[in-house]
């Protein structure tokens, strides 16, 4: 005790000889990270260093300058994923703190972006029901998610068959507001939530919901997703009815809640993510990102270095920004997830009085009654944005042709038509599925027929709604959507982000039940134990679910293994057997830029034949070969790392090649790659490669021998780019297929114009 005393004294005057003068001012939340080897012997635990190092700091802010609004104090301290901790302080006591022997870097607390774009105006569908064995799968893995709580009492969450809680799991059912610990169960076997930050930031908050419990449904949805249990009988006011179910239904769940109404913060997010891996999760799934921030600024990249070092994988979403370059979570040791379409369609039926039918997509949610009303067409562009206009048509059904639907539903709304028919091809109305006034909108295709009966007389009509076309193989699928972020990642544009794609749009899990998802009109709205919701954060789920399979089926895969499993056999063609499309980009063929490798294929992920794989070494490497210091390395790595051998050239499943659009777009670039044998014993691959257009690609060897399971073997390709300055993202492919076929190993390769980076 002495001892402690005496030294701590000593540290104290060292840390107050330097800082005779401190400038204060207005406190803020901040990150820092500290390297734990170099923790004083006389601190028995981290907790007690960082507190001490807080309250050393209070000594010396006992002026009249200071902040009394915000205290300075310590928030969480960090012992897993990274060390360190986050507290409230101002610039002076930050500055005084960066003399502390042990100090690696600081920011300051940000706010996250959930990666959903709306909430209840998007309906959704699991469309891998039947595609999965899964009740085997997932049995005995934990997935940890985090984002804004879970609503407990949702069916999704029912133990019903599944097996005893690991016994490795730590975790533990945290009580709260409206929350009693004896909610958690088989299924959801862990509830925590990190507030800290939240309050730090505004010290007047009251927080309206101080619990794990979800009120705002993203948590509720996306956890679901992954392994929300069997519910027959879900629907979305009578749309994609049928049992519902998560990617691995058989995996036990456990919730970090860090987003709240009141706000979202880095520091709680890195309090989750830190928990989850001490907690003993097998995976995590997080559908945030911060945007614009550098890899040693991210907390969910800091935080996602730490859970691969420990085996964990984190499995995170591209983001909704929808253009070139806006990609969040760009983090080379995450998987990041794409997101797609689906299937399945919401239709309405359109039938006209001469008996000919049409169908139309609606999510309108209600058994709407409009049946042989008059079909008007006008043919003046403006009428249906028209309030005075609209004043003249009477109890009918309306075309409209041209202009926004969205904003046309509206003035149809305020009128006295039963319906519309809107005639659009716009790809993000099949993305969202607000639609509070009854209508179909029909493909322009259609236009022609549609208004030559209405302008006959008495055309009348007659709209169906409420249904549900799943397997519709008149509708491509999936089609990559059209708000995921592209693409290459300004954090690090040299690994090709995102990963791969999984479906996001109009995906239907549990939501919490008391807030409305839906509406009728403007004023009647409507709540749902499920909904159709539409992002990446949707996607995100849907991987998180496939990593947690294989993750059952391969319990020794490293990271790295399980992302190279599935972007190696993820698919890039659609239903039509034709290459993926864009909805974007006027349904062009889709880039590696915006879907990675392509849409997840879960079966074939489980059995890859060969993987690309990485240690926690090669990422350091990888850092190593950046541009940062020393300080913002060890702020990921967190203490101890040796750059003996920097090397841009990760071992990745995919490659890609930036060109200088401006100045210089001849580039040559070589890669060395190196893949382990997961498949037969003795085997060997034959290359296949496709070079994106304007460029040469070359591999060598061009055979891979292998004499058994889990040999390695080295291969090198080299880009060499002569196109020309037009911008264009060209795209090709390297596959290894195995002599007896039963292997393809498939590696996207892009060249594309420089961004601007961070
Ligand atoms: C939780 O709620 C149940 C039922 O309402 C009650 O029996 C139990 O005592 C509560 N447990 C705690 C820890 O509050
Ligand atoms: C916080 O509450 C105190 C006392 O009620 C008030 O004086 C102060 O203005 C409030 N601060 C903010 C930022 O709302
Ligand atoms: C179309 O309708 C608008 C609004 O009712 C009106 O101002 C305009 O004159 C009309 N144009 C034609 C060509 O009828
Ligand atoms: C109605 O739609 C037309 C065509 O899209 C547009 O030019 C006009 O500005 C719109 N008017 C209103 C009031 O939204
Ligand atoms: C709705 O219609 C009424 C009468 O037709 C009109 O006075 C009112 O401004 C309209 N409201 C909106 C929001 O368009
Ligand atoms: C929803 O339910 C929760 C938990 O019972 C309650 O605290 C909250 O006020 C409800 N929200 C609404 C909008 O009714
Ligand atoms: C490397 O970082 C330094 C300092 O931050 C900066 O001045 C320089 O431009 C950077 N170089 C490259 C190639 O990004
Ligand atoms: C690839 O490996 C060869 C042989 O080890 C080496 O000479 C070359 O520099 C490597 N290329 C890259 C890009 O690392
Ligand atoms: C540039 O290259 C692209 C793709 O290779 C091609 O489509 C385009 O026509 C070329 N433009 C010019 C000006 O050569």
């Amino acid at each position: 005790m002495e001892l402690i005393e005496h030294l701590t004294f000593l540290f104290l005057v060292t840390l107050l000889s330097c800082h005779a003068t401190l400038v204060l001012g207005d406190r803020s939340s901040y990150i820092v990270h500290m390297d734990k080897t170099l923790m004083p012997k006389v601190f028995p635990t981290h907790i007690h260093w960082y507190s001490f190092t807080i309250n050393s700091l209070k000594l010396m802010t006992t002026n009249s300058f200071d902040d009394h609004r915000k205290p300075l104090r310590l928030l969480y301290t960090y012992d897993t994923a990274f060390h360190g901790f986050s507290a409230v302080m101002s610039k002076g006591e930050l500055e005084a703190l960066k003399k502390n022997p042990g100090f690696v870097s600081a920011y300051i607390d940000r706010s996250v972006t959930v990666d959903t774009t709306h909430t209840f105006e998007f309906l959704s569908l699991n469309p891998y029901t039947g595609l999965w064995p899964a009740s085997e799968y997932g049995k005995d893995v934990i997935v940890g998610v985090i984002d804004t709580g879970v609503w407990p009492e949702s069916p999704s969450y029912s133990d019903d068959g599944m097996s005893e809680i690991p016994s490795r799991w730590k975790g533990t059912c945290e009580a709260g507001q409206e929350f009693n610990s004896s909610l958690c169960n088989k299924k959801l076997i862990g509830v925590r939530y990190f507030n800290k930050g939240v309050i730090a930031e505004n010290p007047n908050i009251t927080i309206s919901m101080n619990s794990g419990r979800d009120t705002k449904g993203h948590g509720t949805h996306t956890s679901s997703t992954v392994a929300g249990n069997y519910v027959v009988g879900a629907s979305f006011f009578g749309y994609a009815a049928g049992t519902a179910r998560g990617i691995a239904p058989r995996a036990h769940v456990a919730m970090y809640k860090v987003i709240w109404d009141e706000g979202s913060y880095a520091s709680d997010v890195l309090a989750g993510i830190d928990q989850a891996v001490a907690d003993g999760v097998d995976v995590i799934s997080i559908s945030m990102g911060f945007n614009d921030v550098a890899l040693y600024e991210d907390p969910i990249a800091i935080a996602s270095f730490g859970a691969m070092e420990k085996g964990v994988l984190v499995s995170s979403s591209a983001g909704n920004a929808g253009s070139i370059g806006s990609l969040h979570n760009g983090i080379p040791w995450a998987l990041t997830v794409a997101a797609g379409s689906i299937d399945r369609v919401f239709a309405g039926g359109l039938t006209l009085g001469n008996g000919e039918k049409f169908s139309g997509w609606t999510t309108f949610p209600a058994p709407a009654l409009v049946k042989d009303l008059p079909l008007i067409y006008r043919k003046n562009i403006s009428y249906c944005n028209d309030t005075e206009a609209l004043s003249t048509i009477g109890y009918s059904i309306v075309i409209c042709e041209k202009g926004s639907v969205y904003g046309e539903m509206r003035f149809i709304a305020n009128s006295s038509a039963a319906a519309a028919v809107y005639i659009s091809d716009d790809a993000y109305l099949f993305e969202f599925s607000d639609f509070p006034n009854p209508g179909v909108i029909v493909s322009t295709k259609h236009a022609q027929k549609l208004i030559d009966y209405a302008t006959k007389s008495h055309a009348s009509a007659t709209i169906h709604f409420q249904q549900t076309v799943v397997g519709a193989t008149r509708v491509r699928a999936p089609v990559v959507a059209s708000y995921t972020s592209r693409g290459p990642a300004p954090s690090h544009p040299g690994i090709l982000k995102p990963d791969l794609m999984a479906p996001g749009t109009l995906v239907v899990a549990s939501w919490i039940p008391n807030t409305s998802t839906s509406f009728i009109g403007s004023n009647i709205a409507l709540t749902s134990d499920f909904v159709l919701a539409s992002g990446t954060s949707m996607a995100c789920p849907h991987a998180s679910g496939v990593a947690a399979l294989l993750k059952g089926v391969h319990p020794e895969w490293s990271p790295a293994a399980i992302r190279s499993a599935m972007m190696t056999t993820a698919g890039h063609l659609d239903n039509t057997r034709g290459h993926i499309r864009d909805s974007f980009f006027n349904y062009e063929i889709a880039t590696p830029l915006a879907m990675g490798a392509g849409q997840v294929d879960p079966n074939r992920a489980a059995d890859p034949g060969l993987i690309y794989d990485a240690t926690a070494q090669d990422y350091v490497n990888l850092l190593c070969s950046m541009n940062y210091t020393k300080n913002q390395i060890r702020t990921i790595t967190r203490s101890g790392y040796t750059c003996t051998d920097p090397n841009p050239d990760l071992n990745y499943p995919s490659f890609v090649t930036l060109y200088n659009e401006n100045t210089k777009y001849d580039v040559v670039q070589e890669f060395n790659r190196t893949v382990t044998n997961v498949g037969g014993e003795e085997t060997s691959y034959e290359v296949r490669v496709k070079a994106p257009r304007g460029s040469k690609v070359t591999v060598a060897p061009a055979v891979l021998r292998f004499g058994k399971k889990y040999e390695k073997q080295s291969y090198s390709l080299r880009i060499a780019y002569a196109g020309n300055t037009s911008g264009v993202v060209a795209s090709g492919e390297i596959i290894w297929v195995e002599e007896n076929g039963v292997h393809k190993v498939r590696s996207p390769i892009v060249v594309a114009p420089m961004i601007p980076v961070w």
